[in-house]
């Protein structure tokens, strides 16, 4: 299984990135999480990152292609990925496919995840993330039920600063304007299946299961 997860801001790709790994045993590749550990380290890359992810802009295709080709380099992505929040453009797109040519591991699907535009407002405002673990909660929809602490691991929970509303109207934007016509790039290639992602967490990923033949 090499899949690309699709979907808006907030319509669930982390969320059920994690049940896959956590039941088949591969790794999500967040190019959202990475970058924010990079900017947490404080690094050079991580400050130039926080720039652009602070007012809800993409980051330089050049950073992200260096961190997602390193990753894909490691041993534990023989046996597949889940790639979750890459690629957000065409040219990453095409980056990528050149990538996993060379390494001899082609796209097995693109999944996409669809929320109506609507819910997603809610879901990021009212997102909480573990510190430790980095499991998703939602004030709204699915709280811990230990308050201001993971249920999995009792970390300390935190809010995004991307998931300011202001923020939140840029990121839709360059959805909408970058990453969505990913569509057609993928539905072209015949690779691209979708998934809804309105429902219980639970129904959604035995959806996703049965989309990907697993
Ligand atoms: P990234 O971290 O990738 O954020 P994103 O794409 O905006 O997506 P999110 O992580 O916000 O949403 P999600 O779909 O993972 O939803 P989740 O499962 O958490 O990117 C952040 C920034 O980094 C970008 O803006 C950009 O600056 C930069 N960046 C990243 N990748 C880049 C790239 N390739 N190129 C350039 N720049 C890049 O769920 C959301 C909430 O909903 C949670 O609270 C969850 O609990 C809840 N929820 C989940 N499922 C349900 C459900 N079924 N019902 C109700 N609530 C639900
Ligand atoms: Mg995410």
């Amino acid at each position: 299984m090499r899949i690309v997860l699709l979907g808006a801001p907030g319509a669930g790709k982390g969320t059920q990135a994690k049940k896959l790994v956590d039941k088949y045993k591969i790794p999500q590749i967040s190019t959202g999480d990475l970058l924010r550990a990079a900017v947490a380290a404080g690094t050079a890359l991580g400050k130039e990152a926080k720039a652009c992810m602070d007012k809800g802009e993409l980051v330089s295709d050049s950073i992200v292609l260096g961190m997602v080709e390193e990753r894909l380099k490691q041993d534990d992505c023989k046996n597949g990925f889940i790639l979750d929040g890459f690629p957000r453009n065409t040219s990453q797109a095409e980056a990528l496919d050149k990538m996993l040519a060379s390494l001899n591991m082609p796209l097995t699907c693109a999944l996409s995840v669809d929320v109506p535009f609507e819910d997603l407002m809610k879901r990021l405002t009212g997102r909480r993330t573990c510190k430790a673990c980095g499991q998703m909660f939602n004030v709204y929809f699915n709280p811990s039920t230990k308050g201001n602490s993971c249920d999995k691991c009792n970390g300390e929970l935190f809010q995004r600063d991307d998931d300011k509303e202001e923020t939140i109207k840029k990121r839709l934007e360059v959805y909408n304007a970058q990453t969505a016509p990913l569509f057609d790039y993928y539905g072209k290639k015949g690779i691209l299946k979708s998934v809804s992602g309105t429902g219980s967490i639970d129904e959604i990923f035995s959806n996703v299961c049965k989309v990907l033949g697993l």
